[in-house]
């Protein structure tokens, strides 16, 4: 399980903001830059759902006001949800999905490893540990999934060795 949790899961406070939505009590969201990593924040939203039919069930971030969002792509994250201060490792993925031509928005999903919550509505902090590769539209679904699978891996694996 990647999981660590304590303090040292934000790093040096640099920058901050308030995540606010209708069903969520404020949340102050500090972040910082952990080994460099850009960090951003926001609110789990609903996505098309089409996540876990894949097998990849996807929290999607709507980013707060404030946060640069980074080039489309699949990262190796780590993400928390604050008020809790545990980090959890994650791979997520920016873009408009190519894949599916019913996508017309940029969405920010993160497939967090080894968390089977119910996030909706949560506060989520998201730290960048590494960036793998471009979006790309795949031709088909078996190859998105052999894809994302590939993705998964390599972001656990790095994970694994970022944790000092
Ligand atoms: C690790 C990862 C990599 C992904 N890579 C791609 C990609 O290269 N191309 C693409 O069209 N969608 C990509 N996606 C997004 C999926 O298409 C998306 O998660 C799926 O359609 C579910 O979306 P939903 O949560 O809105 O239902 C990726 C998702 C994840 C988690």
């Amino acid at each position: 399980m990647t999981e660590v949790g304590g303090s040292s899961s934000v790093g040096a406070i640099v920058g901050g903001a308030i995540v606010t939505d209708g069903n969520v009590t404020d949340a102050i969201v500090t972040g910082g830059a952990v080994s460099g990593g850009a960090v951003f924040g926001g609110i789990v939203v609903h996505g098309d759902k089409r996540g876990r039919q894949l097998g990849f069930p996807t929290a999607n971030v709507s980013v707060a006001e404030g946060f640069e969002i980074p080039a489309d792509g699949v990262y190796a994250c780590w993400v928390s949800f604050p008020p809790e201060t545990a980090r959890h490792g994650a791979t997520v993925s920016i873009g408009d999905n190519p894949t599916f031509d019913d996508v017309t928005d940029r969405r920010i999903e993160a497939f967090v490893h080894d968390l089977n919550a119910d996030l909706y509505g949560r506060s989520v902090l998201v730290t960048i540990a590494a960036r793998l590769r471009s979006m790309v539209r795949c031709d088909t679904l078996d190859e998105l999934i052999l894809r994302t699978k590939e993705d998964v891996e390599r972001s656990r694996a790095l994970l694994a060795g970022a944790v000092a």
